[in-house]
């Protein structure tokens, strides 16, 4: 088994060590996996033409690492405990000797059906242990997951079905999330009506919603997995074969298909896992997040079941039913580690101290934050009130495209600064440039953070564009990894994220592009023009507001009754909703005769956001623009 960390001496030798003999540090790290064959190299390749390989010749699988490799020590122990939506409803807990039959069966019956190494799967799911037992079952027999966040629309589940294209889909007839009934069969079949390339979609029952099933399409898991066997040998893959796609939104265009493969994904989820959160075995480890998303994939599924640990699944929202249900949790399983996001803290803190009141939390060792900047106050009120001034905050950096966390403390070994992500974790070396991409030397410095060598748990590419994948990441400052993050380091060296510096915003920790928004917001009947930017929300730490320009129609309406500016504000929500989802609505919305545009017609959203930042005196000069007449306007109606 991988070894921890423990002092931070060790973490400075491992440092320096990680990055004086990468591939030594990487081998010594790999050597703690089962490996069908081990590799002949451990890395190759570079950052220009993004062809970078790790532990390339390796044959493995992923989820024998994840589950059979623990079967003969800890078998019984428990894998995966699965808390409902409903308190009164019982819960599961799954020991690994479970999780293996249940993969394996779910396996067979994949390979039954006719999914092969290499298809491409949709899973739109809910948070119960089916939808892990699908993911590891793909993985297991060599399928590529693609899994969509069960808050996305028909259409963008038919976007992602279509760009990638998916052979096969699995779902469920619907699912609780606290007051609320999902019908998510009834969305995916909506979605499938655009999607000629998915075979069979395979449906689990978790709800006891109606659903129509069609004929020679869809297919009832529990029917398929009637006479499948419980044991599955698994696909020999190559260390570099892909594991999952993983949409995400970027500063143009339609949400890329974020590409992981397998061996360098592994090793490094696993690896930093294990060193940031300090897991020890017995623990008990709770991540709040969705599987839906990255840290789902890496810090619930992955990351915690290579470490042969107990990871926690909830399938509901934090305030059902009420806003104590968290603490509950943490006590009913004794939780020693509570990984979530500041937008989540910031709603909890809001609710006041009354859902602690009886609460014990006395189990917690360790605290983390994820998904987007802690601002001090959240970081103090975290640390006060849940970790009792006892329990070590890890605010983790990363990103969809780093597959694991790349800055963070590890829990009680290196020292903590709120708000800070502070050091980053061996093999990784992060470093600042400023606006011409000149690597900016001094300590104390601010600029946009790159990475300068490749880690094993990098993105390969955007699926089936790389391309774009290239431009998006290496072609900003060559040479280097951009992340799209501004930072500033202390006389520490210590790293502080500072927030986005591209046309991406992280409303509740959620990643969204404007343009998409835009896209959408343009798709509605009553509309012209739109441009979208991202402000400061005191809980969603980022909020989307829009500038649009309506038919002259829909105008006309406003002007005669005031009423008509509510609803067709609500129609424009309600497209958003429906063509990405709803946590992609605007905040706010307003109509505005122009946007503020350069002479050659680039809608100026610099100018925007200092208005919707309500930083009026910084919109700078507007002299150059084609329309500096719409400026004013639309300070007017932003700061009324
Ligand atoms: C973006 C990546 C990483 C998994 C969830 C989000 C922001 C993420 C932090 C943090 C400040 C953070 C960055 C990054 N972000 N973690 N600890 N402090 N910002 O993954 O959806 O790919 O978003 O989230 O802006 O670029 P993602």
């Amino acid at each position: 088994m991988l070894q921890r960390i423990l002092s931070l001496e060790e973490y400075r030798t491992a440092y320096k060590n990680s990055l004086e003999h990468s591939e030594h540090f990487w081998a010594d790290v790999a050597d703690n996996f089962l490996w069908k064959k081990k590799w002949d190299k451990v890395f190759s390749g570079g950052f220009e033409k993004a062809d970078y390989k790790w532990y390339e010749g390796g044959k493995l699988n992923i989820t024998e690492n994840c589950i059979d490799r623990h079967l003969k020590l800890r078998g019984n122990k428990t894998a995966i405990i699965w808390e409902p939506n409903n308190p009164t409803e019982k819960n599961r807990i799954i020991s690994y000797n479970e999780l293996h039959a249940e993969v394996c069966r779910l396996s067979n019956a994949l390979e039954k059906l006719g999914v092969q190494k290499g298809d491409t799967v949709c899973i739109y799911m809910p948070m119960i242990p089916e939808l892990t037992y699908a993911m590891l079952a793909c993985a297991r027999i060599g399928a590529i997951h693609s899994i969509v966040f069960g808050g996305f629309s028909a259409q963008s589940i038919a976007d992602r079905i279509q760009d990638a294209e998916c052979k096969w889909m699995i779902t469920a007839d619907g699912c609780y999330r606290g007051e609320k009934q999902l019908h998510l069969k009834k969305i995916v079949d909506e979605a499938l009506e655009n999607c000629p390339s998915i075979q069979k979609s395979i449906v689990f029952n978790r709800s006891d919603f109606p659903v129509s099933m069609k004929d020679g399409r869809d297919v009832w898991a529990y029917e398929l997995l009637k006479d499948c066997s419980t044991e599955h040998v698994s696909k020999e893959m190559d260390a570099e074969d892909p594991l999952f796609i993983l949409y995400t939104s970027g500063s143009t265009g339609k949400p890329k298909g974020v590409l992981h493969t397998t061996a360098g994904y592994m090793v490094f989820a696993a690896y930093t896992f294990l060193n940031v959160f300090q897991y020890k075995p017995e623990q008990i480890y709770w991540c709040t997040a969705d599987i839906g998303w990255i840290t789902g994939h890496s810090y619930i599924v992955y990351g915690p079941l290579l470490n042969g640990a107990t990871t926690t699944m909830y399938e509901g929202v934090p305030q059902f039913p009420d806003w104590g249900r968290w603490w509950n949790v943490i006590d009913k399983y004794k939780v020693n580690i509570f990984y979530t996001a500041p937008t989540a803290i910031r709603s909890l803190e809001a609710q006041g101290l009354k859902y602690l009141e009886g609460k014990n939390l006395s189990s917690l060792r360790v605290l983390g934050s994820v998904g987007e900047p802690i601002n001090e106050e959240a970081w103090e009120w975290y640390n006060k009130n849940i970790g009792k001034g006892k329990c070590p905050i890890v605010d983790t950096w990363w990103q969809t495209e780093t597959g694991g966390i790349l800055i963070s403390p590890l829990a009680g070994i290196t020292p903590l600064k709120p708000s800070y992500a502070t050091l980053p974790l061996p093999g990784v070396e992060p470093i600042l440039v400023d606006a011409n991409g000149i690597e900016i030397q001094e300590l104390i410095a601010e600029g946009n953070l790159c990475i300068r060598k490749s880690w094993p748990g990098q993105a390969r590419t955007v699926y089936k564009d790389h391309e774009r994948f290239i431009q998006t990441y290496f072609k900003t400052y060559p040479g280097k990894y951009f992340t799209g993050d501004g930072c500033r380091r202390d006389e520490n060296g210590f790293y502080r994220i500072t927030g986005r510096t591209d046309d991406v915003i992280k409303v509740s920790g959620h990643r969204i592009g404007t343009a998409e928004v835009e896209n959408a917001i343009n798709e509605d009947p009553s509309v012209v023009e739109s441009a979208v930017v991202g402000y400061s929300h005191e809980i969603k730490g980022q909020a989307i507001m829009a500038f649009v320009i309506l038919k002259s129609e829909a105008a006309l309406k406003i002007k005669l009754n005031s009423e008509s500016e509510f609803l067709i504000q609500k129609e424009i929500a309600g497209t958003v909703s429906r063509i990405i989802g709803p946590i992609a609505k605007p905040e706010k919305i307003f109509f505005v005769s122009g946007l503020p545009k350069t002479r050659s017609g680039k809608i100026m959203r610099r100018i925007l956001r200092k208005i919707a930042e309500e930083e009026f005196d910084k919109v700078g000069d507007i002299s150059t623009l084609l329309n500096p007449e719409v400026v004013e306007e639309i300070k007017n109606l932003v700061s009324k």
